[in-house]
């Protein structure tokens, strides 16, 4: 009895372990588990049918079916673990990374120029002993033209287009603003620079914008003169271009600052010999300057008799369009990524 017994047993364990070849994944790999390995499966049922067999005979057979269980446990793991290998195998190509490609660009921000170049300025003057200070950019008729002896109907007005607002208050046309509002708070001796926004009705050209920005210089102490402004200018001047310039003192007309002047440097795009930027001139303004007019000091309660003081306003976009070369003032405010790139610190 024991011979047909083992016979059956060899055909199903041959059975069970061919059906497991064909396997592919881990539901079926579960159905065969189930079907030869469960609870009421297939080798259960042979244990079962030890019962029915004579005693003698029962060990042995008993042997056989154990055996049996643990080939099939035995492939059921080999089985498994191939299918898992597989399966990692799968997920690590599919998560592979070449380190050997070319890696992505990381686009860094920067400063704007301008933004860049007000930090440079202050930072120059700041080490002259300027302290940097600001004001409001809506303004009041007062502080941009009457305390700074531009009074209404007065010529210098209409030089300034001005955009005007509702009751009475005007966006500021120069940071000259500051002057007037540091004067009214702090007595001398001090020097401070004052950059900021400043706004005209210009028409756009390749020079002029209706936004810009000024940076305001004022010192006042009891024995200032244009000697001491000069040397502060030429200074600034030269380390803002880092290097040795031409400059051109131009007697010129300001309300506020008796006598006046107008700085140029020689135009460094053309380098003096005249092109867009300079109007053909070789020279290109920087800043306006002088010595603060009497009325000016009268007017915020200083003596013009005990102290003088010196003031100077430049536009920083000409200051960066003739330290880079850039032929057009509006490319500042275009916010062309082929223009930001190709200046400043990540050009
Ligand atoms: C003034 O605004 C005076 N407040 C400067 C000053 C201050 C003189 C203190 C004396 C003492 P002006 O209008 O020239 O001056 O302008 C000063 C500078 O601003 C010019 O030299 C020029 O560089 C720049 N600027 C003027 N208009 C524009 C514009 N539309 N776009 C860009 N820059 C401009
Ligand atoms: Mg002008």
């Amino acid at each position: 009895m024991t011979e047909p017994f083992a016979a059956g047993i060899e055909r199903l364990r041959q059975e069970a372990l061919g059906t497991l070849e064909s396997v592919g994944d881990t539901a079926a790999l579960e159905a065969w588990r189930v079907h030869y390995l469960g609870k009421g499966g297939v080798v259960t049922e042979e244990l079962k049918r030890i019962g029915g067999l004579a005693p003698a005979e029962r060990p042995a057979a008993g042997q056989i079916v154990n055996d049996l269980k643990r080939a099939l446990s035995e492939a059921l793991d080999v089985a498994r673990a191939t299918l898992e290998a597989a399966a990692q195998e799968q997920a690590s190509a599919r998560e592979a990374v070449d380190v050997t490609l070319p890696g992505r660009g990381v686009d860094m921000g920067v400063a704007h120029p301008l933004s860049e170049a007000m930090a440079h300025i202050e930072a120059i003057f700041v080490g002259l002993g300027f302290a940097v200070t600001s004001g409001p950019e809506i303004e009041d008729e007062f502080h941009n033209f009457e305390a700074l002896n531009i009074p209404a109907h007065h010529p210098a007005r209409a030089m300034h287009d001005t955009f005007y607002l509702d009751h009475g208050r005007l966006l500021r046309t120069h940071t000259s603003t500051v002057q007037i509002r540091y004067m009214e708070r702090h007595r001398p001796p001090f020097r401070i620079i004052a950059p900021g926004r400043v706004y005209r009705s210009d028409a756009p050209d390749p020079t002029h914008s209706p936004v810009f920005h000024q940076v305001e210089g004022l010192a006042v102490g009891p024995d200032l003169t244009m000697g001491h402004l000069k040397s502060v200018l030429k200074t600034f001047l030269q380390a803002f271009f880092d290097r040795r310039l031409a400059l051109r003192l131009r007697p010129s007309y300001f309300p506020f600052t008796e006598p006046s002047a107008e700085v140029d440097i020689s135009c460094l795009l053309c380098g003096g010999s005249g092109c867009r930027v300079c109007k053909n001139t070789g020279w290109i303004e920087v800043l306006g300057c002088g010595l603060v007019h009497p009325a000016v000091l009268a007017r915020v309660g200083l003596d013009p008799e005990v102290v003088r003081g010196f003031a100077f306003g430049m536009g920083v976009e000409r200051l960066v369009m003739l330290r880079d070369g850039i032929p057009d003032v509006r490319l500042f405010y275009e916010n062309d990524l082929r223009f930001l790139k190709s200046i400043g610190p990540c050009a």
